[in-house]
């Protein structure tokens, strides 16, 4: 193997430049070249393929960083159509005009299935990437537990899980994904810094976070002491979330609630609205969970309760509602991330290098320690080919406290114990240096810019 291509796809997470760079590191020790291609399946959709050649003679350009958040090579949410076998066939013409004989792709479930038709073409892997930590199984039978039911959408039919099995946290397929842990650590600040408002003028503050279908970031989100955590896995009933709201209020006076954007109601309906997305893997896009739950707590909780205890304010001034939003997707990533990240992108190469393909390189936890493997992509997926969202397992999270259980204490430990080094808290001093007031943000952009090379683009 003499050269591959990387790219990075889907939305952006904090350690993405970490992967790309561990990618470089690993291929450089086996000399191998490593192309870049810019904005992920975009630029192999652009006839010139933009890309920069990530190591020449071996060494890494000095852009890559791996505590600098995005990517260097930039992300899009475009993919190639499995269905478009002339676009494929072109798009595998570009890439053997780059003389590429692997690709590594940085994503999440939706980038393995964009990445799935290239690998009839090249050897394709997976190196993992998402906040939302929903990439991997719970255990390696999950997959099989996935029916598909027949209803009156325009694809005339939905997939449901049967409720999932006991676990040990050592089966989990792909434990913790590069990105989650930094996402974690802003929206638990969020939490805390919300929270003193809340405390101070006696309001219930109402934070959404980020994940999709999936409650990992809320969960991960504990470590800012939330009251209430609401996550998409367990559907939200009225009744006991008042009567957890009203308990709250009574003794501290206020109270703190996060709020995960997939939450559903009894009947597994969104609350909040939801738009599609381009996303291969169907992923949509949520909005509007926490005005959502604002809006049952105020017809429910209702204007009297307030005015009595608060000096005539209704309801809908005492309940108020923030979005961490972008916020936990960008930025410095804290240790966990830079290191496992690296390590997954050089495992990515290896797996290439060791002809492997059509694979995911994985970061498992054995025995106390944390090693990285890889799995079949195939092994994702239920028996008609979808890769479905890991689900939070039902054992991680209490819905009687609104809290992790104590399984999901220890499988928030073992990630989050050692997650924060002394150069990501030393690293915020920066903020105020006098520099930062005088010189315009550099952007790495510009210098990556002058890289950029094109492909004659008549394919
Ligand atoms: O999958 C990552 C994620 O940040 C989700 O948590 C969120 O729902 C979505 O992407 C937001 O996407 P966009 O940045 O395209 O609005």
């Amino acid at each position: 193997m003499k050269r591959i291509a990387i790219l990075t796809a889907g939305g952006d997470t904090p350690a993405l430049n970490a992967t790309i760079l561990g990618a470089v590191q690993r291929a450089n020790q086996l000399r191998i070249e490593v192309i870049g291609i810019i904005k992920g399946f975009s630029g192999l959709l652009n006839p010139q393929v933009p890309h920069v050649h990530l190591n020449p003679l071996f060494q890494c350009i000095p852009e890559l960083d791996a505590t600098r958040g995005g990517t260097i090579l930039g992300a899009s949410r475009d993919y190639v159509d499995a269905n478009d076998t002339e676009m494929i066939a072109r798009v595998a013409g570009r890439l053997s005009k780059l003389k590429v004989d692997g690709l590594v792709c940085v994503g999440g479930d939706g980038t393995i299935n964009g990445m799935q038709p290239l690998g009839h073409h090249l050897p394709t892997v997976l190196a993992p990437k998402t906040i939302d930590n929903d990439l991997g199984l719970n255990y390696p039978d999950e997959h099989s537990e996935w029916s598909r039911e027949p209803n009156d959408s325009p694809k005339g039919y939905t997939y449901r899980k049967r409720p999932g099995r006991d676990f040990d946290l050592d089966e989990m397929v792909n434990f913790a994904t590069p990105g989650y842990a930094t996402a974690v650590f802003v929206s638990a600040q969020a939490i805390q810094r919300i929270r003193t408002t809340a405390e101070s003028h006696r309001r219930i503050a109402i934070i959404e976070v980020m994940g999709r279908d999936c409650g990992m970031i809320a969960l991960g989100t504990a470590y800012g002491q939330p009251d209430i955590i609401l996550v998409p896995e367990s559907p939200v009933d009225p009744d006991a979330l008042v009567e957890r709201v009203l308990a709250i209020l009574d003794i501290q006076k206020h109270a703190v609630l996060c709020v995960s954007e997939g939450i559903v109601d009894v009947e597994g309906r969104i609350l909040g609205s939801v738009t599609a997305s381009k996303d291969p893997a169907g992923n949509t896009q949520y909005t509007g969970a926490a005005s959502a739950v604002k809006r049952l707590l105020v017809e429910r909780i209702g204007d009297a309760f307030f005015t009595h205890k608060r000096r005539n304010e209704s309801a809908d001034a005492a309940i108020f509602v923030r979005k961490v939003g972008h916020t936990q997707r960008g930025g410095r990533p804290i240790l966990f991330d830079r290191f496992y990240a690296t390590q997954l992108g050089g495992k990515a190469v290896d797996l290439l290098a060791d002809g492997l393909h059509n694979c995911v390189a994985t970061l498992q936890y054995r025995d106390g320690a944390f090693l990285l493997d890889s799995v079949d992509a195939n092994k994702l997926r239920d028996r008609w080919g979808n890769i479905h969202a890991r689900p939070l397992a039902s054992s991680l999270y209490d819905p009687k406290r609104f809290q992790p259980s104590a399984k999901g204490v220890a499988y928030l430990r073992t990630i989050f114990n050692t997650a924060l080094g002394t150069d990501d808290l030393e690293s915020m001093r920066s903020l105020f240096s006098t520099g930062n007031l005088v010189h315009p943000y550099d952007s790495v952009n510009v210098d990556v810019n002058k890289r950029i090379h094109r492909i004659d683009g008549t394919a």
